[in-house]
């Protein structure tokens, strides 16, 4: 534990001098930003560069922004600038916007995270810039928390993350934008914004035109891939409960949080003057249609939904421009892409006799769109189906009378010739996914979410079409008892029912959103509890 010193510039001249020479002299200081509180060091000292990774618990291949006072101190860094960076740093500077170039060899590797670039700012918040004219060197500060957790907007919560691990903390009050700076990068011929900020896409444009927006900015990182931004690639901003965002109006919000299971430890993230409409515990962030007061209030509803002790939150989801895209990206992140569509598409599959269709009628209970694909199965042979017609041009017209199928005839055709069940399974399975999917088109169209119950879901590629897939599992000699209980049959019988189905249950597990196990009485409905939408 270190004894942090906490300064306040408001009520001791000598704060800002007392910051200045601790970060001169090797040592860390937290300081306010208009973005976030930055966690500072000499910029040019590897070794007080190392200290914040590690005060921070960071992996030391992420970047960390170089913060300056005047635009002349960007020169020594980088190798040159580019008319695009002047013109943004007399458009944006000082404000929460940075600029990467490819930087000069006084910027050390640690600081730089590897990289042969480094991001430059100049803070628009006063004390920040006062601090950094004191300490008379440019300043690294990433956010002044730890790892992962979300980045501190005020005094009290860079307090909660740093106080013993630092130097001092300088305090600047609330952080008037509330999320950090938007990262360009100005080293291709396209500008690439890597992460949304108080300056947005459009304003950047209105200056230096056309712009990239990062792929990561709003999808969650490509697996293996790694990120020419690697503070992307962490995981971020997460808060100890599991949030979900449901995109969609206040109305369709509503929906879906009320066909959730919900409890004390469930609550709701939403904006102002939603509260009323839950009966949960609530933390609002910002305006609906107001990108800014949403930013500077969205760290902060964060650590105040931990504060609450909650487990599952559900979040509005903010519109995708302006500062709302920087919003969208903070809470995609704090969400582990958590993101669902007011009415999802569920598919539920597994093994015959797993116990699928009772985990179906739980859905159907909360108002889900049943499409019962082995229902859709019958029908399409059922007595005058058009479909009956198809299966005479392809097997011969014997096989049917008057629209009236003989099952027996076409099960001997098929089940003597492998090819032939082919060929029926060639035209059956695109028909019952033809109309499933028209089904569940009709069903969300009408504001309803659809659990499409296929027992090849995976086979048919149905899967491709749902949001979620469920596999229920279950042991074979669970299952056969089951089945040959269910459907009256020999023991024979079952087992041959059951071996006709291919999948392994590593397929299942590894392809599907959610497996349920081993249903019997209640011990599934915990589980689905987690999933329902
Ligand atoms: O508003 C802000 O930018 C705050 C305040 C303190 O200034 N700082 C901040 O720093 O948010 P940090 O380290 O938490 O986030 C910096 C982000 C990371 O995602 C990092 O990967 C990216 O900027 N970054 C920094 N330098 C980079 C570079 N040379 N190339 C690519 N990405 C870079
Ligand atoms: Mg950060």
């Amino acid at each position: 534990m270190k004894a942090t010193l906490l300064l306040n510039p408001r009520e001791d001249k000598t704060a800002i001098l007392t910051a200045g020479k601790i970060l001169r002299d090797g040592g860390l200081v937290a300081i306010p930003t208009e973005t976030v509180y930055g966690l500072g060091a000499n910029a040019l000292d590897e070794n007080a560069v190392k200290n914040v990774y590690v005060a921070k618990g960071r992996p030391s291949d992420n970047p960390i922004i170089v913060h300056i006072a005047d635009f002349e101190e960007i020169y020594p860094l980088v190798k040159s600038v580019p008319e695009k960076a002047k013109k943004l740093a007399d458009a944006f500077w000082p404000g929460p916007l940075t600029i990467i170039l490819p930087k000069s060899d006084k910027i050390p590797a640690v600081t730089s995270g590897g990289l042969d670039t480094v991001g430059i700012r100049m803070p628009s918040n006063e004390i920040a810039r006062e601090v950094i004219r004191a300490a008379g060197v440019p300043i690294a500060a990433p956010s002044a928390n730890i790892s992962g957790l979300p980045s501190p907007a005020c005094f009290e919560h860079v307090c909660d993350d740093m106080n013993g691990r630092i130097d001092a903390i300088v305090d600047g009050g609330d952080c008037a934008v509330g999320v950090e700076s938007t990262v360009i990068s100005l080293c291709s011929d396209v500008p690439v914004i890597y992460r949304p900020g108080g300056i947005t896409p459009e304003q950047i444009e209105a200056v230096i035109g056309k712009t990239e927006l990062y792929a990561a900015v709003l999808n969650p990182p490509e697996k293996g891939v790694k990120a020419a931004s690697p503070g992307v690639m962490y995981k971020h901003y997460s808060p100890k409960a599991e949030i979900t965002v449901i995109e969609g109006s206040l109305t369709d919000f509503e929906n879906a949080v009320n066909r959730q299971y919900t409890d004390e430890k469930t609550g709701i993230l939403c904006f102002e003057g939603e509260e009323d409409k839950f009966n949960l515990k609530c933390v609002t962030y910002g305006k609906c249609d107001d990108g800014l007061s949403q930013a500077a209030r969205l760290f902060k509803a964060l650590r105040e939904l931990d504060e609450m002790g909650l487990a599952r939150v559900f979040a509005r989801c903010p519109e995708k421009k302006g500062v709302g895209l920087a919003v969208c990206n903070r809470l995609f992140r704090a969400a582990a892409f958590r993101i669902v569509k007011p009415y999802p598409i569920f598919g539920i599959t597994g093994k015959t006799g797993a116990g699928k269709s009772e985990i179906a009628k739980i859905f159907k209970s909360k108002g889900y769109e049943i499409i019962d694909c082995d229902k859709i199965s019958r029908e399409i042979t059922s007595d005058g189906s058009p479909f009956i017609d198809v299966l005479c041009e392809n097997f011969g017209s014997e096989i049917a009378e008057n629209g009236v199928l003989d099952r027996k005839k076409l099960a001997a055709i098929v089940f003597s010739d492998e090819n032939k069940l082919k060929l029926l399974n060639s035209l059956t399975h695109p028909e019952i996914t033809r109309i499933a999917l028209s089904r569940v088109a009709a069903a969300i169209q009408n504001k309803k979410p659809a659990l499409i119950d296929a027992p090849l879901l995976f086979e048919c590629g149905i899967d491709k079409y749902c949001d979620f897939t469920v596999s229920v599992l279950a042991p074979e000699n669970v299952r056969l008892d089951r089945i040959m209980a269910r459907d009256n049959i020999s023991y024979t019988d079952a087992k041959k029912r059951i071996d006709s189905q291919k999948l392994t249950d590593e397929y299942y597990i590894e392809n599907s959103t959610y497996i349920i196990d081993n249903p019997d009485g209640n011990k599934y409905m915990s589980d689905v509890r987690k999933i329902l939408f």
